[in-house]
C-alpha cells in the first residue's frame, strides 16, 4: 500500500483505534499530529511516536479546539485527517438522558467532527490529493438499545462525509466514513465485563464469530488515506466481521 508521504492529523488519537491509526501511520514513515485529552495517554503516545509525531491536549467540545491545525508546519504537508474521537459510551434511553450528557455525546461525536473538518479542509485543499476519514459506527445503521444519541451522532457523520465528498472533490479532497462493529478493546470490555454470556451473544451477531481489532480499523483508515483508494470518496465502509448483515435467521 502506498501511503501519501506527508503528515496526518488524528483526533482521538490518544487511545483505541485512533491510537492504532497514529502509530501505524508513523511506522509507515509519516508524520503524525495526534490529539486527545488525557495527558498521561498522550505522554505515552508521544514516547511511542518519538520524532515521528507530536501530541496535543485539547477538548474537542470547545469551539477553539482545532486552532492548532492552522499553526502546523507547512512541511511535511498535511494530506490525511482522521476523526476518531467519541464520548465514552454509556447506554441510556433518551428520556433518561440529562441535557449535559446529550450535549456531550453530540458535541464530541458530531459537532467536533464538523469543527475539525472546518479547520483542516483549508490545509487539505492546498494539496493535489488528500483524505479525510471519520470513524463512525455500526450503530448508525442498525438499532441499538440505549444508543439513540450515539447513533444519531454517528449517522450525522455519514451525511457530513457525503456532503464534504461532493463539495471538496474538486480540490482533490476525498472524504469517507469507516463503520466498525464491535472493536476488541476497552469499550467492548466495559460493555461485557459483567457477563460472559453477553460477550458471547454479541460475538454471535457477527458472521465471522470474531471481533474487529483496533489494528483492523487502523489498516482500513490507512488504506483510505493511501493512493490505492484514490477513486473512493463519499463512501461508508463497514468493518464489522459481518455484524452489519443483521441477520434475521
Ligand atoms: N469500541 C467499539 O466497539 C466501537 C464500535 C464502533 C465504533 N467505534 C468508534 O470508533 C472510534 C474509536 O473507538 P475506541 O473504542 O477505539 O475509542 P476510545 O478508546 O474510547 O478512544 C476515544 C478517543 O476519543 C478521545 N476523546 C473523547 N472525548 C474527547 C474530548 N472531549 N476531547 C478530546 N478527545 C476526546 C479520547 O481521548 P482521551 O481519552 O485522551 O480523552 C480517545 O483518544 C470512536 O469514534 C467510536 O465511536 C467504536
Amino acid at each position: 500500500m502506498t501511503l501519501s508521504p506527508g503528515a496526518m492529523v488524528v483526533i482521538g488519537g490518544s487511545t483505541g483505534a485512533g491510537r492504532a491509526v497514529a502509530t501505524s501511520f508513523a511506522k509507515a514513515g509519516g508524520t503524525v499530529y495526534a490529539a486527545g485529552r488525557d495527558e498521561d495517554r498522550l505522554a505515552s503516545l508521544q514516547k511511542e511516536l518519538d520524532d515521528r509525531g507530536q501530541t496535543f491536549a485539547l477538548d474537542v467540545t470547545t469551539p477553539d479546539a482545532f486552532l492548532f491545525v492552522g499553526a502546523l508546519p507547512d512541511a511535511p504537508a498535511v494530506t490525511g485527517a482522521v476523526y476518531a474521537a467519541a464520548h465514552r459510551y454509556v447506554p441510556a434511553r433518551l428520556h433518561h438522558m440529562g441535557d449535559d450528557e446529550l450535549l456531550q455525546v453530540l458535541s464530541t461525536d458530531l459537532l467536533g467532527a464538523e469543527r475539525f473538518a472546518r479547520a483542516v479542509l483549508p490545509r487539505l485543499m492546498t494539496q493535489p490529493t488528500s483524505s479525510l476519514v471519520f470513524v463512525g459506527s455500526l450503530a448508525a445503521q442498525v438499532g441499538m438499545k440505549g444508543g439513540a444519541a450515539y447513533a444519531a451522532a454517528k449517522a450525522g457523520l455519514e451525511g457530513l462525509a457525503r456532503n464534504l465528498a461532493l463539495e471538496y472533490g474538486q480540490y482533490g479532497v476525498r472524504c469517507n466514513v469507516v463503520r466498525p462493529g464491535f472493536i476488541d478493546g476497552a469499550r467492548f470490555d466495559a460493555r461485557t465485563a459483567d457477563s460472559d454470556a453477553r460477550r458471547e451473544k454479541l460475538l454471535a451477531q457477527t458472521t465471522l464469530g470474531t471481533l474487529v481489532s483496533e489494528q483492523d480499523v487502523a489498516d482500513l483508515v490507512l488504506f483510505l488515506c493511501s493512493d490505492k483508494a484514490r477513486a473512493i470518496t463519499g463512501a461508508v465502509v463497514d468493518i464489522t466481521a459481518g455484524a452489519h448483515l443483521n441477520r434475521l435467521w
